[in-house]
């Protein structure tokens, strides 16, 4: 994946830095070249001479070093590279990047740089969520600068919150996005650290099969579990949004804190959601059947000799309907798009003709009735790869996305 790629790792002295040695390996795996860079505090945490064997290259922490002057140069050594990545990002290389300070190599190298840096900051809590971090990240921010994370979780001093370093599988994904020049959607955002950055919003997704009947006993279905729709409305809910949830049938519980309307078919719950709207944000999750019987049989068929035919009618596309509202169109219209083959081709061009602001990608073989979903989202401006991971992982994480979305776009 990241075969023939130069990255530039500046390891920041913080206690995820072993996490780091995970990146290295993983980086390697996938073809990348290494070149790395130890803050005097990184090396405090993890040595030069581990992460010299797993990059199979030189470390470099030494501004004046004279042999590394000669050889390469820290002007150089910044510039050949396809990409900088700093991991942990420490609450003092955010403030020195964001100041312009080069009193060491690695802040010399950030500074001299002219490629893309993507931080993956690690921090206390309380660090994180200083007004000065705060500052300094959108400085930085405002310059270019990519983030991946930080998470919420466990903190090494024993409290929980925001500050913890993304997990290398998730670096590596946002490495391999960021190395597609695709920068225009920041890469996990970072808000969703506020309690409940969807308070006072209004949502309406859809979720499930519909189920188009043939007779009173038999339909038209698919294999939608309308898990990922459920842990989406949930995860809104949570995240302090008004949340409407239409159900197509499922077997599923309805999410608490959400109120669920229960609907069969595509035209049902058309007529739901537009009950629903207005809203701020509309998700479109559901499996809707494209076709229904022209003609439901009012009885049972009865078996016959011949194999009835039936004349098929399209069904509403209620994505499509929502997104070119004329009246009231929500602030965001987020699609899935559910395929089996050229993923984000399929998605890009529902995304523009259904005239949706994002599209969530899957592949249907990977997720339709698992609890592990592998996703891409792609906007007009950009795409992202998301690793696999569980699906209430990627409702939480995508409620922070469509708030940061939101934020940014009442922000605009
Ligand atoms: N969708 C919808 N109404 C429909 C069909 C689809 O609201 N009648 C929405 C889905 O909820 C999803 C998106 O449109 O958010 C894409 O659905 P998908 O099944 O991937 O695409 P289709 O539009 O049905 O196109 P195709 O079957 O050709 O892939």
């Amino acid at each position: 994946m990241l075969d023939g790629k130069r990255i530039l790792l500046v390891i920041g002295g913080g206690i995820a830095a072993y996490k780091v040695l995970e990146l290295i390996r993983r980086l390697r795996e996938q073809g990348a070249s290494l070149n790395v860079v130890m803050t005097k505090a990184a090396k405090q945490f993890v040595t030069p001479l581990s992460v010299a064997s797993l990059s199979g290259g030189k470390v470099f922490d030494d501004l004046f070093s004279l042999t590394d002057e000669t050889e390469i140069g820290h002007i150089q050594l910044s510039r050949a590279a396809d990409l900088v990545v700093v991991a942990p990002a420490t609450a003092d290389l955010l403030a020195k990047m964001a100041q312009g300070l080069a009193d060491d190599l690695a802040s010399t190298l950030l500074l001299a740089t002219d490629k893309t840096i993507l931080v993956a900051p690690a921090m206390n809590l309380r660090m994180w969520l200083h007004p000065a971090t705060t500052r300094n990240a959108a400085t930085l921010r405002k310059d270019g600068v990519l983030f991946v994370g930080p998470e919420d979780g466990d903190m090494a001093c024993g409290e929980y919150g925001p500050g913890r370093m993304s997990e290398p599988t998730v670096i590596l994904s946002a490495i391999a996005t960021a190395l597609q020049g695709e920068t225009q959607i920041s890469l996990l955002p970072d808000i969703g650290r506020a309690e409940k950055p969807l308070a006072g919003r209004r949502l309406v997704i859809t979720s499930g099969p519909t189920h188009e009947p043939i007779d009173p006993v038999r339909y038209i279905g698919n294999r939608s579990s309308g898990r990922q729709g459920h842990a989406i409305a949930a995860a809104a809910a949570k995240a302090g949004a008004d949340v409407t949830l239409i159900s197509g049938p499922v077997a599923l519980a309805d999410p608490p804190g959400v109120s669920t309307v229960h609907v069969e078919t595509a035209a049902d719950m058309l007529a739901a959601v537009e009950a629903a709207l207005p809203a701020d944000i509309f998700v479109g999750t559901a499996a809707v059947a494209d076709w229904r019987v022209e003609t439901a049989a009012a009885q049972k068929i009865k078996k016959s000799s011949a194999p009835p035919q039936f004349a098929l009618a399209e069904n509403p596309d209620i994505l499509a309907a929502v997104a070119q509202r004329r009246a009231s169109r929500p602030r965001l219209v987020v699609g899935f798009a559910a395929e089996t083959e050229n993923i984000l081709a399929h998605a890009r061009e529902k995304l523009r003709h259904k005239g949706c602001d994002l599209i969530v990608a899957n592949d249907v073989n990977r997720a339709m009735g698992r609890e592990e979903n592998e996703v891409a989202l792609i906007s007009p401006s950009g795409s992202e790869s998301w690793p696999k991971m569980r699906k209430d992982e990627i409702a939480a994480k995508l409620v922070q996305y469509l708030a940061q979305m939101l934020k940014d776009r009442s922000d605009a």
